[in-house]
């Protein structure tokens, strides 16, 4: 698999040293990385390593401590919520993040959201807006018979869909998940993955997917990403991973300690 296309070589994300302490104990080390435009990217390590904060940084839910995110050329401060934001990211959460008391419809529209603004918002919620839209993201991921359906009614796999056909609508620039799959079955899980990935190449979008499977991790993406207690513990294409560098990330015990493995993809 290809992981990034020519014309697209640029940084999507930029993040120059940045920290972020929490109460508990953990930090996020001085951290530097660059993900480049289109690139597909899984980041992986132990429970409590800090992909999800990491994510959430990229997202600009969260502010670092210090350092500096710049994401599509832009510095995240100067990034406000709404348009500016949602053309450039995404976000997909373990548990799909869905109104279950809403038609699909209504879920995938909410794509919209940063794009139209309060008044074309409300007013979707009674005559649903850019309706085509929504009806070729469902045909897509394979949902357009559940397009009126409540979604509390769908189950797991299929609520996920829903969730990437809310992101299909969206079209960002890049497409940020934070274990996507962790709540499906295998072969939903495969299916799922293989969707996300598909999309993202397809769209020429850019993809970091935090996972717990390494497996899935080396199957469908290009670049993996470990991190380990806040720190980057190695940064390889996926061809130069090998299975004692991933069962010394995961291991708990003294050996685990080595020097970080960091090489530019
Ligand atoms: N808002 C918060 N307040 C306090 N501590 C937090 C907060 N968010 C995260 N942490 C802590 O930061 C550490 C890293 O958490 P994070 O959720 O980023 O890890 P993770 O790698 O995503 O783990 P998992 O694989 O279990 O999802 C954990 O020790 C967690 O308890
Ligand atoms: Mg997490």
């Amino acid at each position: 698999m290809n992981g990034v296309k020519k014309n697209t070589v640029a940084p999507m994300f930029q993040l120059n040293n940045i920290t972020k302490s929490f109460g508990g104990g953990f930090s996020l080390s001085p951290l530097s990385l660059v993900i480049q435009k289109g690139e597909t990217v899984a980041l992986v390590g132990p429970s409590g390593s800090g992909k999800t904060t990491l994510l959430n940084i990229m997202a600009n839910i969260i502010r670092p401590d210090s350092g500096q995110v710049i994401i599509d050329g832009v510095p995240a401060q100067k990034l406000r919520p709404g348009r500016e934001l949602s053309r450039r990211v995404g976000m997909v959460h373990q548990q799909f993040d869905l109104v279950d008391q809403l038609p699909v419809i209504h879920n995938v529209l909410a794509g919209r959201l940063g794009e139209w603004g309060l008044g074309r918002s409300l007013l979707s919620l009674f005559i649903p807006q850019d309706k085509h839209l929504a009806v070729h993201a469902l045909e897509r991921v394979g949902l357009s018979a559940k397009i009126y359906q409540r979604t509390a009614y769908l189950s797991g796999g299929e609520q996920q869909r829903v969730a990437l056909a809310r992101l299909l609508v969206q079209r960002p620039a890049a497409i940020l998940a934070d274990e996507p799959v962790s709540s499906l079955d295998p072969a939903r899980a495969e299916d799922l993955l293989r969707m996300l990935v598909g999309f993202a190449r397809e769209d020429e979008q850019t993809l970091v997917a935090s996972l717990h499977s390494v497996d899935y991790a080396r199957r469908y993406f290009s670049r993996l990403i470990a991190l380990r207690d806040g720190a980057v513990y190695f940064d390889l294409p996926v061809s130069a991973v090998d299975d004692g560098t991933l069962a010394r990330l995961y291991d708990l015990g003294e050996d685990a300690n080595g020097e970080a493995i960091c090489q530019n993809p």
